[in-house]
């Protein structure tokens, strides 16, 4: 195995450009390797606090923020066990892998699950959820921010309000955005916004992350059958003196804690959310001067994850493998777009030199190839 893989002592050298877990610098690992108390302890209670004053900040809301120790997909699964009774009518509003995905965590809990969409590379609009809620009621709508399999990030501005309108649930998953392009929580309404930190956040996997709002909390009450390890208000007991109802990971929440605070008192949200916007216009504007076209929609292009078409029929895996060799790692397209389009994350701590810096070396790979 070369080296440039796996290195015994040092790990991986990769470069990682993929849409998480993401490249995570020196002083982030640092942190987690630091001594910890248990977790119930007053120095675990104090990182807890940081970690929910920061995710407040983060989403601009005054709603609990709470700490999973899973993946963004178990929140998925929390937010259909949680929030959606047997006989109400949950609305999946897919428009990749992802999407599926979700409907598919409502199907296999015996949900009642429909799911809605548009065709892959598009996003939803706000004239199809107006004809959705026309036609029929929803008790809990679930809808991705931004879609990673496409690269689509639907317009939360549009859409979110509708649903509130119509008095439905709105669950958000923001798994390969959330601190990486700006979600205003409270003011769109959104009830439960959830995410995974191996990517914008730029954290190692093991923790996933949400804000409840009190209409969401309050449905919980009312929900049978929410289970055990994913049920909201055990979570939310513990979550009032600042701890989890079990052991969570206590290392990435000491890094998250860190992270919140180097993105908001450091580098600042705003110029966060600018240094994505800059990633990904570069990232599209050198993917249409090689020939390529967007996978996605124009102007629903996304900041955190660029999905470029295969149109000029380019070996995907070679390239990728090829690129690998230069220490830099991108990804093939997901699921049913693999070989058809391939991926580039730009997400977390990447700056705009690094990016340059990959890319130039994709371009001589690509040239090479053609
Ligand atoms: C939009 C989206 N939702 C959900 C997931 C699942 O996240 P996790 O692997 O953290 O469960 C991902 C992972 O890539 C994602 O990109």
């Amino acid at each position: 195995m070369p080296e440039i893989h796996f290195n015994k002592k040092k790990g991986s050298q990769l470069k990682l450009f993929t849409p998480g877990p993401v490249y995570v610098p020196k002083r982030i690992l640092d942190e987690m390797s630091k001594p910890n108390d248990t977790h119930r302890s007053l120095a675990y209670r104090e990182m807890h606090q940081l970690v929910e004053e920061g995710l407040k900040k983060l989403l601009y809301t005054s709603n609990e923020c709470l700490i999973f120790t899973s993946s963004a997909t178990g929140i998925m699964e929390a937010c259909v066990r949680n929030l959606l009774k047997n006989d109400e009518k949950g609305l999946f509003l897919s428009i990749g892998a992802f999407g599926d995905r979700w409907h598919q965590i409502g199907v296999t809990n015996g949900k009642i699950s429909i799911k809605e969409g548009v065709e892959w590379g598009n996003a939803i609009k706000a004239d199809l959820v107006n004809e959705l809620f026309t036609k029929d009621q929803y008790d809990v709508v679930f809808v991705q921010a931004n879609e990673t399999s496409t690269g689509v990030y639907n317009p939360l501005e549009e859409i979110v309000p509708i649903m509130k309108d119509h008095n439905a649930l709105v669950c958000v998953d923001a798994t390969s955005s959330m601190a990486g392009i700006k979600v205003e929580v409270d003011k769109l309404g959104i009830d439960v916004c959830l995410a995974s930190v191996q990517k914008c956040f730029t954290i190692p996997p093991g923790l996933a992350v949400c804000s409840i709002s009190q209409a969401a909390i309050d449905k919980a009450k009312e929900v049978n059958n929410r289970g055990y390890y994913f049920d909201f208000l055990e979570l939310l007991k513990k979550n009032k003196v600042h701890e989890t109802p079990n052991t969570p990971p206590i290392p990435q929440i000491r890094a998250l804690a860190a992270q919140l605070d180097y993105i908001l008192n450091q580098e600042g949200l705003e110029n966060r959310f600018k240094r994505h916007t800059q990633l990904g216009e570069f990232t599209r504007k050198w993917a249409v001067e090689r020939g390529f076209e967007m996978f996605p929609e124009k102007g629903y292009e996304s900041n955190t994850v660029s999905t470029i078409k295969n149109n000029i029929e380019i070996d995907i895996s070679k390239m990728v493998s090829t690129l690998m060799d230069r220490g830099y790692k991108i990804v093939n397209g997901y699921g049913d777009l693999k070989n058809k389009t391939f991926r580039i994350g730009h997400m977390g701590e990447i700056t705009l030199k690094e990016l340059k810096e990959m890319l130039e070396v994709l371009t001589g790979i690509i040239s090479s190839m053609k």
